[in-house]
Order: C-alpha cells, then sequence, then structure tokens
C-alpha cells in the first residue's frame, strides 16, 4: 500500500485560515491526480488562542508536531497582542525545538509585470536565500545593563557554532548541485565589521567548498547584496547567510519577484520535520474579506510536497500558479487581484 502522508496544519491568525484554506483545496486536488494519501491534522496556535487560555504553545505541542511529515502555516500575528510574543512562542519556537536549521526562501518572478524593477523578466530573478533559522542573533543571547537608566547598556549577542554554520553551508552546496543551473553559490556576509562571525563563516565556507568543485564560489557584503538584488538580480543563484541577514534580505527579495502575495519560505530540518509558510504576515486589515491573495500559501504547498517527496505533485501546483499568474491576475495584491481569494484558488485546481 501507498504512503499515507500525515501533515499538521496550522491556520494561525488574520489572514492565515484564509490562504490555508486555499492551499488544502489545492492538496485535495494534486493529490486526486497525483495518486498519493494524505491525513491533516488542525493546530489552533496562534493569537485568539492565546488570549483565551494564556497559552501561546501547549505542552507537549513540539513533541507532537514532531510525529508529522510535514507542518503546513499560515500566519502568526494577532493585533492585541504584544509583538514579539505569538512570533517567538510560536514560529521561533517551533523553528528551533524542531531543529529547522534551515529557512530556504525562492526568489522567483513569475511574470515581468509584477517586478518593480525596470527592464527585469522572469529569467532575470530565478534565486534561493538558504538563511541559517536556529542560530546567530535569533538565539536570544544578551542582556540588560543599568536597565532604565541613564547608564544602560543593552547587548545581543550572535551566536554562531562551526556545527551550526557547518551544516547549513554544507546545505547550500547541496542545494546549489541538485538545483543545476548557474551552480554558483554566494556566501552574504559582513566581513569588513563582523570580522569574529563571518570570520568563522567564511573560513568555513571556503573548507567545505573544496568538496563541491563543480559549484562556483562568490562572496557580497550584505549592504552590497541589497544593491544588487535591485541593480542586477540576475548575478544570483543560490545564496547563503546567516539569520539577520537573511531575513533581512528575503524581505527585498519578496519584493523584487512581486511582493508578499506570492512570496513562500520553508523551514528545513533535513533529518526531520518542516514547516511551510507564506512569509507575509497575518495581514489583519484584510482579514475575512476574501481579497489576500493565497498564492503565497499555495507556493508553500508546493515547496512542502517536494520535501515530502513527491516532485510532481509540487511541480504541478506550481505550473498552475504560473499560468494564471501570467494569465488571470491583474496584480498579486490582495484585493487588486481581479479574483477573490476562493476564486484564485479555484483557478489554481482548475490549471492543475
Ligand atoms: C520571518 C519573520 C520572522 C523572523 C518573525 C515573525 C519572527 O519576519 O519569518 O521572516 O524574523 O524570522
Ligand atoms: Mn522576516
Amino acid at each position: 500500500m501507498n504512503k499515507k502522508y500525515k501533515i499538521a496544519v496550522i491556520p494561525g491568525d488574520g489572514t492565515g485560515p484564509e490562504v490555508v484554506k486555499e492551499g488544502l483545496k489545492v492538496l485535495e486536488a494534486v493529490a486526486s491526480k497525483c495518486g498519493f494519501q494524505y491525513e491533516t491534522q488542525g493546530y489552533d496556535f496562534g493569537g485568539e488562542r492565546y488570549l483565551r487560555t494564556g497559552e501561546v504553545l501547549p505542552q507537549g505541542a513540539l513533541k507532537e508536531l514532531a510525529n508529522f511529515d510535514a507542518i503546513f502555516l499560515g500566519a502568526i500575528g494577532h493585533p492585541d497582542v504584544k509583538p514579539g510574543i505569538l512570533e517567538k512562542g510560536i514560529l521561533l519556537t517551533t523553528r528551533f525545538g524542531l531543529d529547522q536549521y534551515i529557512n530556504l526562501r525562492p526568489v522567483k518572478l513569475y511574470d515581468e509585470r509584477f517586478c518593480p524593477l525596470k527592464d527585469k523578466k522572469p529569467g532575470d530573478v530565478d534565486f534561493v536565500v538558504v538563511r541559517e533559522n536556529s542560530e546567530g542573533l535569533y538565539k536570544g543571547m544578551g542582556e540588560f545593563k543599568s536597565k532604565g537608566t541613564s547608564e544602560e547598556i543593552a547587548t545581543q549577542i550572535s551566536y554562531n557554532t562551526r556545527k551550526g554554520v557547518e551544516r547549513c553551508i554544507r546545505y547550500a552546496f547541496e542545494f546549489c548541485r541538485r538545483r543545476n543551473k548557474k551552480k554558483t553559490l554566494t556566501l552574504v556576509g559582513k566581513t569588513n565589521v563582523l570580522t569574529y562571525a563571518f570570520d568563522l563563516w567564511e573560513r568555513t565556507f571556503y573548507e567545505v567548498a573544496k568538496e563541491y568543485p563543480d559549484i562556483k564560489t562568490d562572496y557580497a557584503h550584505v549592504d552590497a547584496t541589497c544593491m544588487w538584488f535591485v541593480k542586477n538580480p540576475e548575478w544570483f543563484d543560490v545564496i547563503v547567510t546567516d539569520n539577520m541577514f537573511g531575513d533581512i534580505i528575503t524581505d527585498l527579495g519578496a519584493m523584487v519577484q512581486g511582493g508578499m502575495g506570492i512570496a513562500a519560505g520553508g523551514n528545513i530540518n533535513p533529518d526531520g520535520v518542516s514547516m511551510f509558510e507564506p512569509i507575509g504576515g497575518s495581514a489583519p486589515k484584510y482579514t475575512g474579506k476574501n481579497v489576500i491573495n493565497p498564492l503565497a500559501a499555495i507556493c508553500a504547498l508546493s515547496m512542502l510536497l517536494d520535501e515530502i517527496k513527491e516532485p510532481e505533485a509540487a511541480e504541478m501546483v506550481e505550473k498552475s500558479v504560473i499560468k494564471i499568474v501570467k494569465e488571470k491576475l491583474k496584480s498579486l495584491g490582495a484585493g487588486r487581484m481581479g479574483y477573490s481569494t476562493t476564486e484564485v484558488g479555484d483557478l489554481v485546481v482548475k490549471y492543475l
């Protein structure tokens, strides 16, 4: 008998449930076309639950999530909850707790009409950022001294281990090889200022590179990288960088590929359970209006299918997304697509 995938679903806050619903609609259709079986289990983690119970993640939640083949997440963030509580308590706790040490963020333009850069075509914007997802400034190390006084000092430490940096860089080389496009891996850092952290990154990068003679290596400072994302995005193939820089440059990447309506990412544990999400937030102002673009969530689903080893299904979903982006949508922004959230989901199903 064929395997039956177990998928945990966390719709979350704001427009999260609306986009997840469209993702699940597409999953049902593609599963029947490709002939695989799955079951889903929903979890109500998010702002509403927190306001009701005072609990971000219940006891044992991570242990339970660890038993799934993948996790499909909508969005986390609630206007009535102080910023940081849900982000740290749910999103970062899951990333860290399930050791999802890679944050994989493709930046791919599907139609030139939606690129804010002049004269850039789909082939010009097609790269992937491999963001370290378990260390760096996100580790939460640091302290206040003399808090609240005029002498106050706040430190926030970037924590980088050889093992943590090496496993991320190794993943990026393997990914670049498998992707088999320009076969170029660019390390993005700040070696001219962050002379401890990025010294470790740089040494590790060039050591690991010796095992991948087929992959060209390159280095760029993070500030210059922002410039080139706008000026020459076609230079990039695969980028590897630390947690904070990866966070920042992938928001810029999302804009270059057409906006948050289309940007997806995966929090990946190559030996465990990975979690896939649209990278935009919970967009409270659009909640319940049936106007949010579900394509980012549907692209996240495509990444999920790839990760659970259903590459045909993944490709089928991506091709359908490309077709409706090119042929149907007026815009990728909420309320301006020319279709409602549910209609866009229906179109993706129709063109599978
Ligand atoms: C992201 C988000 C998160 C991050 C926040 C919500 C904690 O910005 O997934 O990029 O900083 O990683
Ligand atoms: Mn971010």
